[in-house]
């Protein structure tokens, strides 16, 4: 077996609250207590309702949070939170937010935005750079005349690719979409999860989904992981996650689905 890119183990993370006193201040067990792990090629949906601990758990992931306690691996060893390993791990592990703003620099054109985590981590050439540019944009199913635009002057769907783009810019081992189309038009959002289906799909990647609608995620997800209050309460394959739910929550969330997207029951 190969080891994962990034795994959990018994991982919680307790935040400060402002509410509470100054002696005694408020906590929250946002995440509490979660084992979790993600290799390439697979794709794990996470689901669960407000406030459950899923982009917690991302940010986790990402190392942009690190945990109170239990253990963060990646590709095997402890995470270390110093700017080298950062570096490294965020070649590895990209992100992909809600609100593709706020991946984005507002005043620079496409072609820059995707030039700079080449800069940064200092990729080939140049012109290597600005044909790595080119072929991610059509990997993105973006026309070249985007390079010469800014964020503002295309749709929320387009910047949308513009940030997954950005995202498989260093060639990435896994991806962790959080609510990757909540925030755009219902009219594109279909056709943004199915190009990164696809993107997994022909690039191998791992990619962690995170959504609170159980729909959106059944059909992109291998495995799908319920998350209540802070702990994963059931991970099953998708098919079997839908067809047998175990926990009660699970149960909960299929029921809550619209009936029209429900499968026929007859
Ligand atoms: N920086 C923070 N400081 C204090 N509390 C926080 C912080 N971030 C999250 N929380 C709390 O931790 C819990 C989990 O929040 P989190 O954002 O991980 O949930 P979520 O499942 O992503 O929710 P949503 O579906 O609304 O995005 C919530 O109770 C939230 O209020
Ligand atoms: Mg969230």
């Amino acid at each position: 077996m190969t080891t994962p890119v990034m795994e959990l183990v018994d991982v919680h993370v307790v935040h400060k609250t402002r509410t509470g006193g100054l002696f005694r201040p408020g906590t929250v067990r946002a995440v509490d207590g979660v084992s979790f792990s993600i290799s390439r090629g697979e794709t794990v949906g996470i689901v669960g309702e407000s406030g459950s601990g899923k982009t917690t758990m991302a940010r986790v992931l990402v190392g942009l949070q690190p945990a109170t306690s239990g253990q963060v691996l990646f590709k095997g060893e402890p995470l270390r939170y110093n700017a080298a390993a950062r570096r490294k791990l965020g070649r590895a592990v990209s992100v992909v937010f809600q609100d593709p703003a706020t991946a984005l620099n507002p005043r620079m054109v496409v072609r820059e935005q995707l030039l700079d985590p080449l800069n940064v981590h200092n990729v080939g050439e140049p012109n290597q750079r600005e044909e790595r540019v080119r072929e991610l944009l059509r990997l993105v199913g973006l026309p070249m005349s985007a390079l010469d635009v800014m964020p503002r002057q295309i749709s929320g769907g387009q910047r949308q690719r513009v940030a997954i783009a950005r995202a498989l810019a260093l060639e990435p081992d896994v991806i962790i979409a959080d609510e990757p189309t909540s925030a755009l038009d219902v009219s594109v959002r279909a056709q943004v999860l199915n190009l990164l289906a696809d993107l997994k799909e022909a690039l191998g990647l791992g990619m962690v989904f995170i959504s609170h609608d159980i729909s959106t995620v059944r059909h992109v997800s291998d495995r799908i992981a319920v998350m209540n209050r802070g702990r994963i309460v059931e991970s099953a394959p998708a098919g079997q996650l839908f067809a047998n739910p175990a926990d009660e929550y699970t149960r909960t969330l299929l029921g809550a689905v619209p009936s029209l997207l429900r499968p026929k029951e007859s």
